[in-house]
């Protein structure tokens, strides 16, 4: 037995990475939209670097894009063109709310997406919505703390609210935080967090952590009220990490820094606090602002399903003396000597995608979706824009192959699969166009030259296949 033969085959991407339009139509400023291209983006995004607004001596490539706001029609038409039957995106929390905490929604913004959501449905592609892909209206950074302010979660019910009920019947996939253990390792990114000097930043990340997991419990609370048909899913950067030795020291290590990953979707998935990290976080000294009601809240709407990004596995050691991290996504991880890497570095590990897959599905018995994966590589087109990326169709066949097997020979339940950026987009961590993940290329540099002229790489036709076949070829035409 194969897929499902309703799996929802797709692509995945995310506004701030796409849609450019940052000041259009009434949208406020986030976070997403001030992160620069450059070296200081990582001090930047992980809140160490103050950037609340923009500069002249940096490149802001989110402001652009690929203007996906004005070429969606064009876009979604080849995605229907490749047979998608879901389309991953997200929505601008400032396209919505403006500054976050306004009483009424910007129609404008609201109209923009109900509008993309019906062409997906022109070519019978399901909208898969990202509530939160990283992105904080900036005045709720700047005047309540962002997410350390438990005023938030009331912002984002807001939201939800709004969103619900506008999209019933055209939307019944939502997923609340985009990797939300993201708050861990790029904390203004993740969460519009900067760090003032002094402060305890543990105890800042979990306060936050915190206000989103009441937050994602809320909206599925709201989502299941509004219409039972809708599918609530939480969403984690995952990738098992291995032990660098069987040295009991290193399984013990590799066990903890898997746990810290877990930890999110365990109070997502099975409505409470873990008895490790409460003991953690104790331990720390960390105390978690919990309120009369919030663990009812938690224990009373958990997601439907288990969603997930998967690039690399990661690789741990309990010995200090160990060298040699390789570049990873956001968190670097040491270097694993069996596996080859991409062009940033990021090792290529199939088989861990379908150990990550049985480690999730034995761990919360609720069916997954792989929402997240592919290769970020150099492209390098003809003239008429083709490239030949058979680079990417080997990642992504060897990776499929390992998810059927997980399904087909460990029984793994598995909705669906949407790669990562089926149209080449802007890059979260190093804020590159080149850095391009696509089956469509985009005519558009690191400095923002390019026509924005979209052509198919021959990874379109290869992907069209897949998905006609339902998985059944995955062979290089
Ligand atoms: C995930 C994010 O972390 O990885 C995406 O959800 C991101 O937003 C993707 O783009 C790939 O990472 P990068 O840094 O290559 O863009």
């Amino acid at each position: 037995m194969g897929l499902r033969n309703d799996f929802l085959w797709g692509g995945a991407t995310a506004a701030n990475q796409c849609e450019g339009g940052y000041d259009e139509d009434g949208r406020g400023l986030a976070n997403v939209d001030v992160a620069p291209a450059g070296a200081d983006r990582i001090s930047v995004i992980t809140g160490e670097m103050k950037m609340y607004d923009f500069d002249n001596q940096h490149f802001y490539p989110a402001k652009k894009a690929i203007d996906m706001y004005h070429h969606y029609k064009e876009d979604i038409a080849l995605f229907g063109e490749m047979g998608f039957k879901t389309y991953r995106l997200s929505i601008a929390w400032s396209r919505i709310f403006p500054k976050g905490d306004e009483a009424e929604p910007n129609e404008a913004g609201l109209q923009f997406y109900e509008d993309l959501f019906k062409e997906c449905h022109k070519y019978g592609i399901e909208p898969l919505v990202t509530i939160t892909h990283f992105d904080c209206p900036m005045h709720l950074i700047e005047k309540y703390g962002a997410w350390r302010n438990r005023k938030l979660v009331g912002f984002y019910e807001n939201l939800c609210n709004v969103i619900f009920r506008r999209y019933k019947g055209i939307v019944k996939y939502w997923l609340t935080f985009n990797e939300i253990n993201m708050i861990l390792h790029a904390p203004f990114m993740g969460a519009g967090l900067y760090f003032e000097a002094g402060e305890n930043k543990e105890q800042t990340q979990y306060t936050a952590a915190h206000h989103e997991l009441l937050a994602s419990a809320i909206a599925t609370k709201i989502a299941h009220e509004v219409d039972p048909n809708n599918k609530v899913g939480c969403m984690l950067a995952a990738g098992s990490t291995y032990p660098y030795t069987c040295n009991p020291n290193d399984v013990w290590k590799a066990a903890e820094a898997n746990r810290e990953a877990y930890f999110f979707i365990d109070v997502q998935s099975r409505g409470r606090y873990p008895a490790y990290a409460l003991k953690a976080l104790a331990r720390k000294g960390i105390t978690i602002p919990f309120m009369d009601g919030d663990a009812e809240l938690l224990a009373a709407h958990t997601v439907d399903f288990i969603s997930f990004s998967y690039y690399s596995s990661r690789c741990t050691s309990a010995d200090p003396e160990m060298s040699g991290n390789t570049e990873g996504n956001i968190f670097a991880s040491l270097k694993n000597p069996y596996l080859d890497a991409s062009e940033w570095g990021w090792q290529i590990d199939p088989l861990g995608l379908r150990i990550t897959m049985n480690e999730l599905y034995d761990r919360y018995e609720k069916p997954l979706f792989i929402v997240e994966n592919g290769l970020g590589a150099i492209d390098t087109p003809d003239e008429n824009g083709y490239v030949a990326d058979d680079y990417r169709i080997d990642y992504m066949r060897a990776h499929i192959q390992a998810m059927k097997d997980a399904v087909e020979l460990d029984g793994v339940d598995l909705l669906g699969y949407t790669m990562w950026g089926p149209i080449d987009l802007v890059s979260a961590g190093t804020g590159e166009m080149k850095k391009r993940y696509g089956f469509i290329y985009v005519d558009r540099d690191n400095e923002g030259n390019g026509t924005l002229r979209r052509s198919k790489k021959k990874s379109f036709e290869w992907y069209k296949a897949v998905i006609a076949s339902n998985g059944e070829i995955l062979e290089n035409l």
